[in-house]
């Protein structure tokens, strides 16, 4: 390699060790391989040459145009490796610092009741299973047996959305039960789902919201019995409210959907509000046996696999629970509601003892 040759390598290389960044690196490849860089203008300068000297020269600059190309991108390839080594060292997170505590950060009653409920179930082996807001006909009504004629179709109830193409319209669903549908049609039995989730009813007043919460629970399995049905609610329903002899009550009702079907009814004193005595009965939450005709529905043999489920309002036990006399703050957003009935949300979940 001829002088000037050796000197433009090691002159780019003592270059590309100077550079620290992408920027820099790039004036430097730019300076030697651009249109009007240094070894550019050298592979110009050939067509002057006599065609042997053309074609020794041609093949040294070639050669050294490879060299510098190689280390012009590994330098490239150094410089993104180290630009990211220090954005990680920066941006380092230290997990084992204890979270500030913050007073303006609070969680909603709603989202505390749902976790309860959730760390409650989950202790007796129920996983969360979800669904979507909006849901057809079928799996909203008609697989869980509601007839045509139900006053739950009424669109004085429902929330109907406009028809798709198959003529039929969706809706925002009525209660978490749709999601009973889903999941069996999702995976065979054994199944332990409870459901939390938003649901929607035509209805607006100090007790209703048009958009509620609710908490669905489905567990199917061979040999299930109201006799799981009542353990699990009762053990329930003692471990969230707190109260070890709560008095719980199961009161023959109808839904569609079950069969036997049980409204459940908790102790507490209809003038204090007090929960677990006074003699007086509060309905807290429907439940009942898998309807035959819905595990039908959805692809479960009736004869093999039994199953119960229940559904409860998430508003409804949390002002229960925390004393809360009105639904509608729930939705408004005033920060001294929030801060009032919020829970610290460095508080964790208490798994309460489930049973006696
Ligand atoms: N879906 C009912 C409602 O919204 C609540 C309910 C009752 C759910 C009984 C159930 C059940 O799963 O078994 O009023």
């Amino acid at each position: 390699m001829s002088d000037e040759l050796t000197r433009l390598k090691s002159e780019t290389e003592a270059a590309l060790a100077a550079v620290s960044d992408l920027k820099a690196w790039d004036a430097v490849r730019v300076s030697v391989l651009g249109r009007n860089g240094s070894l550019t203008a050298l592979l110009k300068g050939l067509g002057a040459l006599d065609p042997v000297s053309r074609r020794e020269r041609g093949a040294a600059l070639n050669r050294l145009r490879d060299e510098l190309t190689q280390a012009i991108e590994a330098r490239r390839v150094a410089l993104e490796a180290a630009e990211l080594d220090a954005r990680l060292a920066a941006e380092r997170l230290d997990p084992s610092l204890p979270p500030l505590p913050s007073p303006s950060g609070l969680i909603h009653p709603i989202s505390r009741a749902a976790e309860e409920i959730a760390a409650l179930f989950g202790a007796m082996g129920f996983r969360i299973a979800e669904g979507p807001d909006i849901e057809d006909d079928w799996r909203n009504f008609g697989a869980l047996n509601i007839p045509a004629h139900h006053s739950a179709r009424e669109d004085m109830d429902t929330f109907y959305l406009a028809a798709g193409a198959d003529g039929r319209r969706p809706v925002l669903r009525t209660h978490t039960s749709p999601v009973q549908v889903r999941t069996m049609l999702s995976a065979p039995p054994p199944i332990r789902v409870i459901v939390p989730g938003r649901t929607y009813r035509a209805d607006h007043d100090a007790t209703h919201s048009p958009m509620f919460h609710q908490c669905e629970g489905l567990a199917i399995d061979r040999g299930l019995t109201l006799g799981h049905l009542k353990g699990c609610l009762i053990d329930f329903l003692r471990a969230y409210f707190g109260i070890g002899d709560l008095p719980v009550r199961f009161r023959s009702s109808y839904f569609p959907f079950t069969e036997p079907s049980m409204e459940v009814d908790i102790g507490w004193n209809r003038k204090t509000g007090e929960l677990g005595r006074g003699g007086d009965w509060l309905e807290i939450l429907g439940s009942g046996m898998v309807h035959p005709k819905v595990l039908a529905n959805c692809g479960i043999d009736p004869r093999e696999w039994q199953g119960f489920a229940f559904g409860m309002g998430i508003e409804r036990v949390a002002m229960l629970k925390n004393g809360i006399p009105d639904l509608r703050p729930f939705y408004e957003s005033d920060l001294r509601w929030l801060r009032h009935y919020g829970t610290s949300a460095l508080l964790p979940t208490m798994l309460h003892e489930v049973g006696a």
